[in-house]
């Protein structure tokens, strides 16, 4: 069977592609930021997966306010990126494997989460940063596995809806007949508001608490409803949801292999947290 190896959650700022495009690595303004990669790249090099299930949110490239699935997945040979008017480079296809996402499908919906199945599925910078982040050098025998979350339009999925369904997840890669080593990503977040009075809000207290319980109580989150997570996080900020479903799918203990969280990337608090499935 499958084995999980363990999550990332990393933000997803469309500026990271402008500094990636200038190789600005190493400028004042980034270092803090791309400081926090190296060992998750040593990790990763440790583990070696052969697939990536990349939980995201769109951001109107696929799917638009008209038609705004709460949950969705692809299920394509590959998956193109294409320009969303962020001033960033489009970047090469990502490979999908087909066999994953219908086996997710059938799992999932079996599990009573009625995703949409998208057979074609262009790939935002929700996608496509964090994992040019993760593999700098592009590892191009890396399968990928896009899933959706709306966390743009509400009515949004709760945290308890997320993180039950993360657990599905976790439960439908773990049940696929193959030798494959998984890792989930979630991207996203930390806090941020991109708009309205309160743009370039940051909750540094509640982001690290947050955490903090992603690791040892991820149920916490599920106090809150979505209308407190805005309020604390801002209206971006509940992009969090996508780190919880990650976290779902990791079981119930895991251990942290690294941290970063540095403010502010654009608007944005980035954060950065690779954790290892134990048992
Ligand atoms: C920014 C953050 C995001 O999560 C996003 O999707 C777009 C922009 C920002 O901080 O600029
Ligand atoms: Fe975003």
């Amino acid at each position: 069977m499958a084995k999980i190896v363990g999550g990332i959650n990393v933000t997803h700022v469309p500026y990271i592609g402008r500094a990636i495009a200038g190789n600005l690595q190493q400028d004042a303004y980034w270092k803090p930021f791309f400081d926090g990669f190296p060992p998750v790249h040593d990790w990763l090099d440790k583990v070696k997966p052969d697939v990536a299930v990349v939980v995201y949110n769109d951001h109107g490239l696929n799917f638009f306010l008209d038609k705004m699935p709460t949950f969705s997945i692809g299920a394509a040979p590959q998956y193109n990126n294409a320009d969303e008017g962020w001033g960033i480079p489009t970047v090469a296809p990502f490979k999908g494997d087909q066999d994953l996402s219908w086996h997710l499908i059938d799992r999932l919906i079996e599990a009573e989460f009625d995703l949409t199945t998208c057979q074609e599925m262009l790939v935002d910078h929700a996608f496509t940063l964090p994992l040019e982040l993760l593999w700098p050098k592009r590892n191009a025998a890396l399968r990928t596995i896009p899933i959706c979350q709306n966390t743009v339009q509400f009515p949004l999925p709760s945290a308890k809806r997320c993180l039950a369904f993360g657990r599905a997840i976790g439960k439908a890669i773990e049940s696929w007949d193959s030798d494959a080593r998984v890792v989930v990503l979630g991207t996203g977040g930390l806090s941020h508001q991109l708009e309205g009075k309160r743009a370039g809000f940051i909750n540094k207290k509640f982001d690290l608490e947050f955490m903090d319980k992603l690791v040892t109580d991820p149920d916490w989150v599920t106090q809150y409803s979505n209308e407190d997570l805005v309020e604390l996080t801002g209206t971006q900020g509940i992009e969090l949801l996508n780190w919880l479903t990650c976290r779902g799918a990791l079981g119930d203990k895991v251990k942290t292999v690294h941290t970063n969280y540095h403010i502010p990337i654009s608007n944005t608090a980035a954060g950065l947290m690779a954790m290892e499935t134990l048992g």
